[in-house]
């Protein structure tokens, strides 16, 4: 199914069949680009940046590279196919035809899931829009740029379901979406990892690796959504999302690569003078993760969680895989292990299954997150270097539900109060730990050259060569 860019608003939905879809989205463009221009990449808007589009939402068919200057980015609205007879798979409307329009019972609880998805998604274009004066590389800089466009089209993404199925109510919320603005005091971002600063690379890719994966999960969940547009939405940019992982990935694993060759050149396991050869050293590597991750964690909500259970009762938002989970998807009768506080330990209790659905999302994604920590540890191990990465407990330093009101190590020790104190900056990134990693940062712009602290990458971007000229700055 391929997309229609001879329209002003590229699309595979049939835009120019619905004058007032059409007027309302084309009423909001010129906002989103303003917004773009304030708040896109800093200081990069006249670029031309080797970019991938998607042209058609046929699998293998999305990927068309080339230079692109980011304001010229042609965002749009795109669906995957319909499945023919699709159905809800869960909760009390199992069985029934999957919804084409919003049933008006569940109205104010869908556009409060499409709203929260996407005010994410500016968020992290607002949240990375200085790291382009201070990429590593052409080819980093290209691939930051890849993410935050795509960020953009996600966020058109939402807006199209807005416009399309929340009339008035949709369209004052699709122009909030451009109002909130990521850590500002009187109108921030609606999620807190959204307000948290990505003042580095290092943070750049640990995001992009951490909490672009809560993005992955969170859409395959909605994916499985009764309502219809909603699930083909989210199906089409889980495609994107994949890239926005590599990113992470490889970034953060090019980083290890480069300070454990300096270890060896060095013959050195001392902090100092791993920083001094202008390499991020791996206890500092393991601060970022465990801060990282444990924000990630907060993004899933509260364990126990009567919103989660109403929303996949009525079903709006399913598990990670649904179709393929073996139960009666209702789950009213079934448990699931939850962890609280009690007699200073933390334990696992059984809570109801439908309450403890954020738990259940958060352990799909752990097992996947933890996954990549390991692919990491394998490049440490290559080097010869013992030393293991890890990632926190799922307690650690948790800002959401019950857990946060406990200090708890990243082992999953209960401490006391003045524990936390004396041991937290030997966990979490420290101002002076932040202060030797945004040291490093200075742009190197010059086709494959390397910033010092981080390792080329294996292979180009679509084929093209490491030293490709993926920025071109006219
Ligand atoms: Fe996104
Ligand atoms: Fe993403």
């Amino acid at each position: 199914m391929s997309i229609d860019y001879s329209e002003k608003i590229p699309n595979n939905v049939g835009l120019a069949d619905n004058k007032t879809l059409q007027r309302a989205l084309e009423h909001w463009q010129p906002e989103f680009i303003n917004w773009w221009q304030d708040m896109g990449p800093d200081d990069s808007q006249n670029f031309d940046v080797y970019l991938r589009t998607a042209v058609s939402v046929d699998p293998g068919g999305w990927a068309h590279f080339d230079y692109v200057k980011m304001p010229d980015y042609r965002w749009g609205i795109f669906l995957t196919p319909a499945e023919a007879g699709r159905k809800v798979n869960f909760g009390e409307h199992k069985g029934e035809a999957a919804w084409q329009e919003v049933p008006g019972e569940y109205r104010s609880n869908l556009r409060r899931l499409i709203v929260t998805q996407g005010d994410t998604e500016p968020a992290s274009v607002e949240q990375q829009r200085h790291l382009g004066l201070t990429c590593p590389s052409l080819y980093d800089m290209r691939n930051l740029f890849q993410v935050n466009v795509e960020e953009g089209r996600h966020l058109w993404a939402m807006v199209y379901l807005l416009h399309a199925y929340f009339g008035r109510d949709g369209r004052e919320e699709a122009e909030a979406l451009l109002e909130r603005r990521s850590g500002d005091a009187d109108n921030p971002r609606i999620l807190g990892a959204f307000n948290e600063s990505t003042p580095d690379w290092l943070s750049f890719f640990m995001f992009t690796y951490f909490t672009d994966r809560d993005g992955k999960y969170q859409l395959c969940s909605l994916a499985e959504s009764g309502f219809d547009p909603l699930a083909r939405t989210c199906k089409f940019m889980l495609t994107e999302e994949a890239h926005h992982m590599f990113v992470g990935e490889s970034g953060v694993g090019r980083v290890i690569q480069r300070t454990c060759e300096v270890m060896n050149q060095l013959k050195t396991d001392e902090v100092a003078k791993i920083r001094a050869a202008g390499v991020i050293d791996l206890p500092t590597i393991q601060r970022y993760l465990n801060f990282h991750f444990s924000v990630t964690m907060d993004l899933f909500g509260a364990d126990v969680s009567s919103n989660a259970a109403t929303f996949y009762n009525t079903g709006l938002k399913g598990r990670y895989e649904e179709t393929r989970q073996d139960d009666d998807h209702l789950l009213n009768n079934a448990s699931y292990p939850v962890l609280e506080v009690a007699n200073g330990q933390v334990v696992t209790v059984q809570a109801p299954y439908l309450n403890a659905l954020n738990e259940r999302l958060r352990d799909d994604y752990v097992r996947d997150a933890v996954a990549g920590i390991e692919r990491w540890n394998k490049i440490i191990q290559k080097q010869g270097i013992p030393c293991v990465l890890t990632a926190p407990h799922k307690a650690f330093n948790r800002k959401i539900g019950p857990l946060s009101s406990s200090k708890i190590s990243p082992a999953g020790k209960v401490l006391a109060e003045a524990e936390w104190t004396h041991h937290h900056l030997e966990w979490l990134p420290s101002i002076e730990d932040r202060a030797f990693v945004s040291s490093l940062m200075g742009r190197v712009a010059e086709p494959g050259k390397f910033a010092n602290w981080i390792a080329p990458p294996g292979r180009g971007i679509n084929n093209q060569a490491v030293d490709f000229e993926y920025v071109r700055f006219n």
